[in-house]
């Protein structure tokens, strides 16, 4: 396993702004090798046990009085990362994405700070609609972020990833250790459906809310 320290070394070079660079530029950015294949291996080997063991819970859409299970809408199920007590595997997953947020902040001056995760499971056949990944009712979420667990994922397993950003929607195949990264406010998206049970970790950079402050 990797020292954390190795792990930010590698983020904050080249990788970690040229990812910047691109979301600055695209409101969108991906990198087909955020982490070492092992520790990609691992968390998969984690949410897959986790899953057997059903630990999962459906995926709600909105929240208070509107929130609700919709398979309709959503038909992942998912469990959220806890910051306390991380695994050896998920601890460097949240290094990483620490080094990737403080590059974002140095480079973009987002006032990231800091993360919420969950792991997401689409069983065969389920999907998530067209949405953006903000509450009617909280900002916070300012950069999604969707990091693919699933070896030896085909194009034609399905269940990629559709991002509405710019005239052409562009389309991410969930492969291991892709790290799809885009403004939640202002990019639509869509999980089509796939052949194959399709594992992902999810996380959201935050920020302090600007409601109340900005008209
Ligand atoms: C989400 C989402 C995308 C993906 O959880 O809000 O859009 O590719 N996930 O898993
Ligand atoms: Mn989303």
């Amino acid at each position: 396993m990797m020292s954390s320290l190795t792990m930010r070394n590698e983020l904050d070079g080249y990788a970690g702004e040229l990812l910047a660079e691109q979301l600055a530029a695209e409101g969108w950015a991906v990198t087909e090798s955020f982490l070492p294949a092992s520790v990609v291996a691992a968390l998969r080997a984690e949410a897959d046990a986790l899953w057997q063991g059903g630990k999962f819970r459906q995926a709600a859409i909105g929240r208070g009085n509107d929130a609700g299970a919709r398979p309709a809408t959503r038909g992942d199920q998912i469990l959220w990362l806890d910051e306390r007590s991380l695994t050896v595997a998920q601890d460097a997953y949240w290094q990483a994405m620490d080094a990737l947020r403080r590059v974002l902040n140095r480079t973009l001056f987002l006032g990231l700070q800091n993360l919420e995760a969950h792991f997401a499971v689409y069983p065969p056949a389920t999907f998530y609609h067209k949405h953006v990944d903000r509450f009617a009712d909280a900002d916070e979420r300012a950069i999604s972020c969707s990091l693919y667990l699933n070896p030896d994922w085909q194009c034609d397993d399905g269940g990629w990833l559709r991002l509405y950003a710019g005239e052409t929607p562009v389309e991410i195949l969930p492969r291991a250790g892709t790290l799809a990264v885009f403004r939640s406010e202002t990019i639509p998206h869509e999980v089509l459906p796939a052949v194959r049970t399709r594992f992902s970790l999810t996380g959201w950079f935050r920020r302090r809310s600007l409601r109340g402050i900005l008209p």
